[in-house]
């Protein structure tokens, strides 16, 4: 090949190869991981039998090493947005290694950066045009943070009670929900605002001491969809406080929710927008802030001030790539608007269940962003077992869905939060007619099997009541593996 060292392309790989060592150890992932990596997390993973070993992904499903075939409700909290292994992603960065491409020259500017930031830039509104590029999400939320700080010489930061923002520092100063922030020491200040609360915000706006309000349109953390009134209405109350609109897309973004960004359901005007997930193709990580040119620029406003926030990362060009082909994907498989008609079935035929049990309170949500919240039943049998699994941890009863979802009918999804009734379902935008029959199907045996008291749910309760018991003599805390 032109331009490569002869020498190099010469150096036998045999004595590294990953195909190999995939065939020879895959299944020693959770020894591994117990012995050199999160034991903790190994542990709950056992406890609530998610202790799985995946060996191939494909769109909306995942295999077992034995062959057995899941589907993924959670898509890697929200990462898949275009399904898993999409062969034109996958294309795309065999392409870009061919090219032998130069990569983080640093003291030049990239090449399909440029482009990547180009085709973001035509896909928001017009005063959203300056691009900051990352390798996280919490890296784009800690980019808004500071660009917000910088652009109004303020420090206070403002967020919701429950909003989940990333658990890097500044990220963890807006963070909602107290279990994350508990252990880390002193944050940013911040003010918390009681969410949907706009004598609150005004309040703590009104000193004129504020950077910035976050917002996440649609809250993963128990998914919670604002009253219509609420965002226009709190990004007023920001303009006139001189405070920094800024929603954290993170999560919603791209697709998610049926529009490009979430933003677009209230037609909100953010000043600033972080995003991530589904930008990589579920490759790749990358992240991306946008704002408005003005503010980009108090950050990088004179010469010797031009790195003053970057790194090494960022723009690199396997991140680059796969935006670009995950943008062309959202737009020539015509995802987003696919996400928006699966969403609106998936939420309907979930709906349409709570004729048949008084447990279902509602799905909510918009596009393929969905919460299923559970409520206390009605009839007294039922209502005491509730009561006894709720004594325990208040984040159980959900565990007790999400568990056999996966045992019975090997359909991943997740417990939203560590406190409350709600799992989430966050599935690719590719999600099939037949796999949103297959889901509520699914869900409409495990919430028949709540009505047999006694009955297999509630032995599970039960045994998770214990081992939440057990585990209270060294950590107070239950088998719920909850994030935003
Ligand atoms: C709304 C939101 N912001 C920020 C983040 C943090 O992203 P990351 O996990 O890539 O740091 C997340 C992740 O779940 C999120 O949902």
């Amino acid at each position: 090949m032109p331009g490569r060292n002869a020498n190099l392309t010469a150096i036998p790989m045999s004595d590294f190869d990953i195909k190999r060592l995939v065939a020879e150890r895959l299944g020693e992932n959770y020894e591994l991981h117990e012995k050199y990596v999160n034991p903790t997390f190994v542990k709950v993973l056992r406890t609530i039998g998610f202790d799985k070993v995946y060996a191939r992904g494909q769109g909306a499903y995942l295999w077992d090493k034995e062959g057995n075939r899941y589907l993924d409700m959670l898509s890697g909290f929200g990462v898949f947005g275009i399904g898993r292994n999409h062969p034109a992603v996958a294309q795309t960065i065999r392409d870009v290694l061919d090219l032998d491409l130069p990569n983080m020259v640093q003291m030049d500017c990239s090449f399909l950066s440029g482009l990547l930031a180009e085709a973001l830039v035509r896909r928001c509104p017009p005063h959203l045009n300056a691009v900051f590029f990352t390798n996280s999400g919490t890296e784009a939320v800690e980019a808004a943070l500071k660009f917000a700080r910088a652009a109004t010489g303020r420090s206070k930061l403002a967020y919701l009670d429950h909003g989940w923002h990333g658990l890097s520092m500044g990220s963890l100063s807006i963070m909602g929900n107290e279990e994350f922030r508990e252990g880390f020491g002193d944050l940013l200040e911040g003010v918390q605002v009681p969410y949907g609360d706009l004598a609150a915000l005004e309040r703590a706006l009104s000193g004129r001491d504020v950077a910035v309000f976050a917002v996440e349109c649609i809250q993963g953390k128990g998914v919670r969809v604002p009253a219509d009134g609420f965002l226009p209405a709190a990004q007023e109350i920001c303009r006139k406080y001189g405070t920094l609109f800024f929603c954290d897309e993170v999560q919603t973004g791209y697709g998610r929710t049926g529009k490009f960004f979430a933003f677009e359901h209230w037609g909100l005007e953010p000043d600033l927008i972080s995003t991530s997930k589904a930008l990589s193709g579920g490759y790749v990580p990358v992240g991306a802030m946008i704002t408005r040119r003005a503010i980009y620029q108090k950050v990088y406003h004179r010469m010797d001030r031009c790195f003053v926030h970057s790194s090494s990362f960022g723009r690199n060009n396997l991140g680059m790539a796969v935006g670009l082909a995950t943008l062309h994907i959202l737009e020539t498989e015509k995802l987003v608007e696919r996400a928006a008609t699966q969403g609106e079935k998936l939420m309907a035929a979930i709906n349409a269940l709570r004729a048949k049990h008084e447990v279902l309170l509602e799905a909510r949500g918009k596009g393929l962003m969905i919460g299923i919240e559970f409520q206390e039943p009605r009839s007294l049998k039922l209502k005491m077992a509730w009561k006894m699994i709720h004594a325990a941890n208040d984040g159980l009863f959900a565990q007790m869905i999400v568990m056999p979802l996966l045992q019975k009918h090997r359909i991943i999804t997740q417990v939203s939060g560590n406190h409350g009734d709600v799992i989430r379902v966050l599935p690719p935008f590719v999600i099939s007619d037949e796999d949103i029959g297959y889901f509520v199907g699914a869900l409409d045996d495990v919430l028949s099997d709540c009505h047999k008291l006694p009955g297999p749910m509630w032995d599970l309760g039960a045994n998770l009541v214990k081992a939440a018991l057990a585990n209270q003599r060294s950590q107070p805390a239950a088998p719920v593996a909850a994030r935003a």
